[in-house]
């Protein structure tokens, strides 16, 4: 096979077979392919796009680049979740436990992400002495137990992934459906899990800002999974502001544990429902929707998610004192108060530039490998559809006093927040449900 007559043979749209689709992304893992004409290959699939058959094969080459996570040493139905990012976006730590408390079962490998905060492997480093590496021997064992284990994601899963996305990066690919959902599956269909239910944001703060191309995500992933004998859900949310009111680690940690304790802002609370209730409908342990949904509910009003969460942590090797006392989390030097220039109603957040703040601030970290100060963070007074005073608190930055960070990630946030005279609804927060059925708008 050649090269140049592959990249021809998609240039000029025709099919590709699977040994074709596995020939080049196995040909330029090992080096054989050069970054040139993988590239080029990367940019007919931008213009030509991939047919459902193409997407699969291509997704299995990814998996089968790397190192595919074995669970078969858990018993029963194994399910996971994926967010297509998003700004503040606490759900693992606070879905996670209740799902397993509701009688599901969640073995996760979770990212350190070079986002605007950290990924929930950094968020679960906040917590004092937790392990989130450890033999998949132990994993195993901790999952049969507690029935929900979280751990880093080895850099070896998918392994392709990690070099075509350094590529696409730099050659205006990155924002291809097939490419997208392929780098996506690949890497939760090597996590090993059974089903796997996926939290497809759009709005400003997403990264398939419209809804047209969140829905054309959610199917082209919801395909790749099925097409394998997986069960996937996708769920299209709304990514107008932030989720939640904590932006950063231990913050968002924070924000967990008041979440699990019943104290939880209304938007996580809703979206941590919808996601719990569909992980516990394809994996069998509830009948409907609102059956799952009622008992998410309930396992955050008898504190048994939150329990849930203790056993996790005491189980990786962590102290679990933080769920009574949140104190014990890492706290910033400072915190400061950003106040409102004027007088209305909160109308709007803007989602990037709260995470762009944040980043600002310091809870991301500059570079890959610079350590992240967990203390960091924003956190949000107000969101949209609550009244302000002028001179009123709108956010509290957390902050390592350094002025040099403090004064632009003010502006930033200000420049976040839209006060104006009316009285908003929050933004809508459920757009749809996609799976192998089809499409089903939600409320
Ligand atoms: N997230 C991924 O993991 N891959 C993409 O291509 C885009 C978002
Ligand atoms: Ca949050």
């Amino acid at each position: 096979m050649k090269t140049y007559e592959l990249i021809k043979k998609k240039r000029d749209g025709i099919e590709l077979s699977r040994d074709e689709i596995g020939y080049m992304i196995n040909g330029f893992v090992k080096g054989d392919i050069p970054d040139y004409q993988m590239a080029a290959f990367l940019m007919t699939i931008y213009f030509r796009g991939m047919s459902p058959r193409e997407c699969v094969e291509l997704t299995m080459a990814m998996v089968d680049s790397g190192v595919k996570v074995d669970l078969s040493g858990i018993r029963g139905f194994k399910v996971d979740k994926h967010s297509t990012g998003g700004v503040g976006d606490t759900t693992t730590l606070v879905l996670a436990p209740l799902v397993a408390a509701s009688g599901g079962i969640v073995a996760k490998m979770t990212g350190r992400e070079l986002g605007h905060t950290g990924g929930t492997v950094d968020k679960l480093l906040s917590i004092p002495d937790m392990n989130v590496d450890m033999p998949k021997e132990k994993f195993v064992e901790i999952v049969n137990h507690v029935h929900v284990g979280l751990i880093a994601q080895t850099a070896s899963l998918a392994h392709a992934d990690k070099h075509l996305y350094a590529l696409r990066n730099v050659t205006a690919t990155v924002d291809s459906i097939p490419l997208i959902a392929s780098s996506i599956m690949s890497k939760k269909l090597a996590g090993g899990s059974d089903g796997i239910v996926l939290d497809i944001k759009t709005g400003v703060g997403a990264f398939t800002q419209q809804y047209e191309d969140a829905l054309k995500l959610a199917r082209t992933m919801v395909d790749i999974g099925e097409g394998v004998g997986k069960k996937v859900v996708g769920l299209i949310t709304g990514m107008e502001q932030p989720l939640g009111k904590a932006i950063g680690n231990a913050i968002e940690v924070q924000e967990a544990i008041d979440t699990l304790s019943g104290k939880g802002p209304a938007d996580l609370v809703d979206l941590v429902a919808e996601l719990g209730a569909n992980m516990l409908l394809i994996s069998g342990v509830v009948a409907s929707r609102d059956e799952g949904i009622n008992l998410v509910k309930h396992n955050i009003q008898t504190r048994r998610g939150l329990e849930k969460l203790g056993e996790l942590i005491e189980a990786q090797g962590g102290n679990r004192e933080v769920i009574e006392n949140p104190g014990l989390l890492p706290q910033p030097r400072v915190k400061i108060e950003v106040e409102a220039a004027c007088s209305g109603y909160v109308e709007k957040i803007n989602a990037l530039d709260v995470g762009l703040a944040s980043k600002i601030l310091g809870a991301g970290g500059k570079t890959k490998d610079e350590p992240i100060d967990l203390s960091i963070g924003i956190y949000l007074n107000k969101k949209v559809g609550d009244p302000v005073r002028k001179g009123e608190p709108v956010a509290v930055l957390y902050s390592d006093g350094d002025k040099n960070k403090i004064n632009p990630a003010r502006e930033r946030l200000l420049n976040a927040y839209i006060i104006g005279p009316a009285r908003l609804d929050p933004p809508r927060l459920f757009y749809a449900r996609v799976s192998k059925e089809g499409v089903e708008e939600l409320q």
